[in-house]
């Protein structure tokens, strides 16, 4: 049985994914400093899997820390999603998000390879493409110029781990470019956890349908897309997890040390802002107050995914209707709050 190491592994993404891992037979090591998580959804997924899953309060940043970690487990693979993501912030805040997320991400590397190596998957977003001239983006879509140090730090992480594969034969890399990861575990026992003001759209809405914020800013609406409003690729939280079991399992199967692949992790399906709260108020069947505001900015008009290849050679495609997702990020939200 393969045991696999998941930095940030308490958080939203990190902990659905380890639900999906154990439920494909792998052992998983969680490993968050928490800075931007508690452990709700850690003892969530321990739920779900009826597993206690070992767990270490750790800075990736700190190389002794992650060898503890790594001399007491025989660790096969790492998936690293342990970094800032706040785009504002980064802004604001540059030197840390360049410190944490290379820092951390150089760190897991140094210490994999330190270890034998073994099979990686990098947490990278859509945000490397900016806006792309032809859509839907293929993973051929240049990168474009990263607009705020958050997105530069996931193009270097990306340039990094190339670079790292190519000269290390003991590793193996596969990069997700997540598209807009929404919704929340069907039992209602992990989701997203903002703190403060949310900065992402759905947890901006759960709130403003539970009562917590008042109305919801559409920003924008003069685009040149049908409505007027931003196109995006909303991607089920759960089917983005089962993408990084599919990303690890063509890895083993591969076996292909040296190689490092990039896979878009989207629907394939564009919807606006504006269609997208629709959906969720159709679907739950309440009303969220919203009005029409300015652009924000480093906001791109329109992205989402040609998942081709991802379904191809990970044999992974998005499942969950949208609709599905919106009723599971509204259970999320009512159970966090208690309504
Ligand atoms: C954002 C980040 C992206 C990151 C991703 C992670 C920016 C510019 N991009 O993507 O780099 O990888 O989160 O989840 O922040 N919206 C509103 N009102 C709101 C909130 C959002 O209208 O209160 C709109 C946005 O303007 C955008 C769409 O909803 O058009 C989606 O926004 P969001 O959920 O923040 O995701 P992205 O901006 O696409």
């Amino acid at each position: 049985m393969k045991t696999i190491l998941i930095t940030g592994g308490a958080g939203y993404i990190g902990s659905h994914t380890a639900v999906e891992l154990v439920a494909a037979g792998y052992q998983v090591v969680v490993v968050d400093n928490l800075s931007n998580a508690d452990t709700t959804c850690l003892k969530g997924a321990e739920k779900i899997t009826g597993r206690s899953l070992p767990f270490y309060e750790i800075d990736c940043c700190c190389k002794e820390d992650l060898q503890t970690v790594f001399k007491k487990h025989p660790i096969d693979g790492v998936i690293h999603f342990a970094a800032f993501k706040a785009v504002g912030e980064s802004v604001e805040k540059p030197l840390m998000y360049y410190k944490n997320n290379l820092t951390s991400f150089l760190t897991v590397l140094e210490v994999l390879l330190e270890n034998g190596g073994g099979n990686i998957v990098f947490s990278s977003s859509a945000t490397v493409y900016g806006q792309p001239d032809i859509l839907p983006a293929t993973e051929d879509t240049p990168r474009g110029v990263a607009t705020n140090p958050y997105g530069n730090t996931k193009q270097i992480c990306e340039d990094i781990l190339t670079d790292a594969v190519k000269a290390h034969p003991t590793l193996q890399g596969i990069i997700l470019r997540y598209f807009n990861p929404i919704g929340a575990h069907p039992s209602a026992l992990m989701g997203e956890l903002p703190r403060g003001v949310p900065n992402n759209l759905v947890p901006f809405i759960t709130q403003t349908a539970a009562g917590v914020r008042d109305v919801l800013q559409i920003f924008g609406s003069d685009y040149n897309t049908p409505d007027g409003t931003a196109l995006r690729d909303y991607i089920d939280v759960n089917d983005l997890a089962r993408a990084h079991v599919s990303a690890l399992q063509k890895m083993y199967t591969k076996n292909d040390p040296g190689s490092c692949e990039i896979y878009n992790v989207g629907t394939g399906q564009p919807l606006s802002v504006l269609e997208l709260v629709q959906k969720f108020c159709a679907v739950n069947n309440i009303k969220v107050k919203y009005k029409m505001a300015g652009r924000r900015q480093g906001d791109v008009e329109a992205v989402w995914a040609n998942t081709s290849l991802a379904n191809k050679h990970l044999q992974w495609k998005a499942e969950v209707p949208v609709e599905e997702t919106l009723a599971r990020a509204w259970a999320w939200e009512k159970k966090i709050r208690d309504l």
